[in-house]
């Protein structure tokens, strides 16, 4: 079954404006569906490039000396990468499940350049880089190359560069040779190789016997942590990619009668005394709150990396005369931190905080990649004796649904768009409020946001004011 391929709109993180034939550098969305996947990604290949000029660093990275793929890098990284170099890096794929995103890695597909990124469905790392068309990039190991147009990537020139010499595994349902080093394996085809191996499985433990034969190259090559590719995992987040940033490892929301702050676990690079080289993680703890001052989420979280102020509050077009509203001086705005995944709303004329929103990063939505996924716990009351059950960022809405036991009011539907003129491709989402939450739930009954606001105002109902 093949998957419907999707054109992002015009937004901002599409690779920049749309250049010449107006796809230059742009991302497709397709969607794998049962692991298989969209074909209808775009045009011919036309590139007058030179090819990809890559270093192989094992259990560790691909790059140049401009940007690097770094094992344990946030997908929203990679593509930002991928964006500043969108005139070299063309025709970029973004493969994902649409009904089950935590059941597939998530792919960034470089057609062009023979090379996948794949990414952990949960944490959003990189998690294995796959060169899949070694005749699509040039690939050098401490500087030498050994796959180029003038250099096969042959078992000879791989012993040679990587001081092989050890034999490899043969898998006959695959028909390919496997030659494994940590954090670095080759798949060998046997193409060039007329006579049909004869190994049985069970000689997969005579290793000796399993020399690669003479001649055999490479057809994929794949970098990961550790020293199996069936078993890897997603490292911790690599120093290099902080950049300066705060992320969150996990926010608790705290509840006294409904939420009423966050309690986040921050990581950070901190740097030793003195060198970079003393350079290692920092966990640490904040809380923030409803009500809390402008000043004291400062203080507390740093400083934001977007201030942005409500422009249509959409609750204005109902009062009796919006025209008289001035909006510099009395919009709520927004303090956006994209790197915990969390926004938070202060009232404009107390400066205090009103909301906060948590936003989990789903493909699919019309926000993904702008959040750092937020890892959240949410203490949900399922009975009147007071007993709770969690909601995390994986949970779905059927199931919360059924834990709750009885139907939530019904949702408001949300539409978003850029313009009114422009459709959003990823359809409409539903918000549903609960215990003075707003859950924006994804077609899939994935979450897509949870925005936690104060105590509610005497009869007050779920208004487009609360949408997220
Ligand atoms: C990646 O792109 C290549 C080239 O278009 C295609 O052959 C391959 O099937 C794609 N891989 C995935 C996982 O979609
Ligand atoms: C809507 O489309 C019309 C016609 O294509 C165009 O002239 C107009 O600028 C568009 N408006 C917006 C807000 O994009």
């Amino acid at each position: 079954m093949l998957g419907r391929c999707r054109r992002r709109p015009g937004r901002s993180w599409g690779a920049g404006p749309p250049k010449g034939d107006g796809t230059t550098g742009q991302l497709l969305f397709c969607l794998l569906s049962s692991g298989l996947v969209c074909a209808a990604a775009g045009r011919p290949p036309r590139r007058a490039e030179p090819m990809l000029d890559l270093e192989v660093v094992p259990e560790r990275s691909l790059g140049n000396e401009q940007w690097e793929f770094t094992l344990g890098m946030p997908l929203a990284q990679a593509v930002t990468i991928l964006q500043k170099h969108c005139r070299i890096i063309k025709n970029v794929q973004v493969l994902y499940s649409e009904q089950s995103p935590l059941s597939h890695d998530l792919i960034l597909n470089l057609t062009q350049d023979g090379i996948k990124l794949l990414f952990d469905a949960f944490n959003q790392r990189l998690k294995v880089i796959e060169v899949y068309d070694l005749t699509k990039v040039k690939l050098k190991y401490c500087g030498v190359h050994f796959n180029s147009q003038a250099i096969a990537p042959t078992i000879e020139q791989i012993d040679q560069s990587f001081g092989a010499t050890h034999p490899g595994v043969y898998n006959s349902a695959e028909q390919l040779f496997h030659l494994n080093f940590r954090g670095l394996s080759f798949s060998f085809q046997l193409d060039s190789w007329t006579e049909a191996p004869k190994y049985e499985p069970n000689f997969a433990h005579g290793l000796a016997s399993l020399q690669i034969p003479h001649g055999a190259t490479v057809k994929r090559m794949y970098i990961y942590s550790g020293n199996s590719l069936q078993d890897t995992k997603a490292p911790v987040m690599p120093l290099t990619c902080f950049l300066g940033n705060v992320y969150a490892e996990s926010i608790d929301v705290r509840d006294g009668t409904g939420p009423s702050g966050l309690r986040l676990r921050l990581l950070a690079a901190g740097c030793g005394p003195g060198l970079l080289a003393d350079a290692k993680m920092r966990v640490f703890a904040r809380s923030v709150y409803l009500g809390d001052s402008f000043q004291d989420v400062l203080s507390m979280l740093g400083s934001p990396h977007k201030v942005f102020y409500k422009s249509e509050d959409k609750m204005k077009i109902h009062s009796p005369s919006p025209h008289k509203q001035v909006p510099s001086k009395c919009n709520d705005y927004f303090f956006n931190y994209f790197t915990l995944g969390v926004d938070i709303l202060f009232d404009a004329n107390t400066h205090k905080v009103k909301k906060f929103v948590l936003h989990t990063n789903y493909p699919g939505h019309y926000n993904f990649n702008i959040y750092h996924r937020c890892e959240f716990k949410i203490p949900i009351a399922i009975k009147k004796d007071g007993q709770t059950e969690t909601c995390t960022t994986y949970s779905k809405w059927d199931n919360i649904q059924e834990l709750l036991g009885h139907p939530v009011e019904k949702p408001v539907v949300l539409h978003r768009s850029s313009s009114p003129n422009n459709t959003n491709p990823f359809g409409s989402t539903f918000c549903f409020g609960l215990q003075r939450m707003i859950f924006e739930v994804m077609q899939n009954n994935h979450i897509a946001s949870v925005t936690l606001y104060g105590p509610p105002r005497p009869g007050a109902h779920l208004k487009t004011a609360e949408l997220p």
